[in-house]
């Protein structure tokens, strides 16, 4: 199995998870600015939700993937009130034909003083856990 791990990040929670999750798996966290050059059998983003949307960054980077060289896209990230942005992230995935899979992490994350310290160690453990299912 080949990854890539890349993280869009206004706050620093994001980098935070990747970092974990690409040590886990042998590969350098990047943030989205740098494009996925190199054929990749699963593709970890990080993302959070902003003004109840992901980041027009966010969808140029899912925008501007191959699919031939992305076999699928596994979401993962943080938010303050909101679940998920998988909906939001497939739908860009969606135009451009590349795969998600069904699975994701998401954990809260701290705004503003709500969920003070998320992700924390707790998280960060289970960011780590979930990737193991796909070494
Ligand atoms: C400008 C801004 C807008 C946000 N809007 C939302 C929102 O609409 N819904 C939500 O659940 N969280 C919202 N959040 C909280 C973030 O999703 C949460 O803090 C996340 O952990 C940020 O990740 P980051 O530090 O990698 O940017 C917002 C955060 C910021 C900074």
């Amino acid at each position: 199995m080949t990854y890539a791990v890349r993280y869009y990040t206004k706050t620093g929670n994001t980098k935070r998870l990747a970092e974990a999750m690409a040590r886990e798996l042998g590969v350098e966290a990047l943030p989205i600015s740098e494009p996925v050059t190199e054929a990749v059998d699963i593709l970890f983003l990080g993302n959070s939700f902003y003004a109840f949307n992901i980041d027009p960054e966010v969808k140029k980077f899912v925008g501007s993937l191959d699919k031939t060289k992305v076999g699928k896209i596994v979401n993962f990230g943080s938010a303050a009130m909101l679940n998920s942005t998988y909906n939001k992230v497939k739908a860009e995935a969606d135009k451009v034909g590349v795969a998600m899979d069904s699975k994701e992490f998401h954990c809260k994350g701290e705004f503003k003083g709500i969920h003070k310290g998320r992700p924390n160690d707790d998280d960060i453990r289970a960011a780590v856990e979930f990737v193991k299912q796909y070494k």
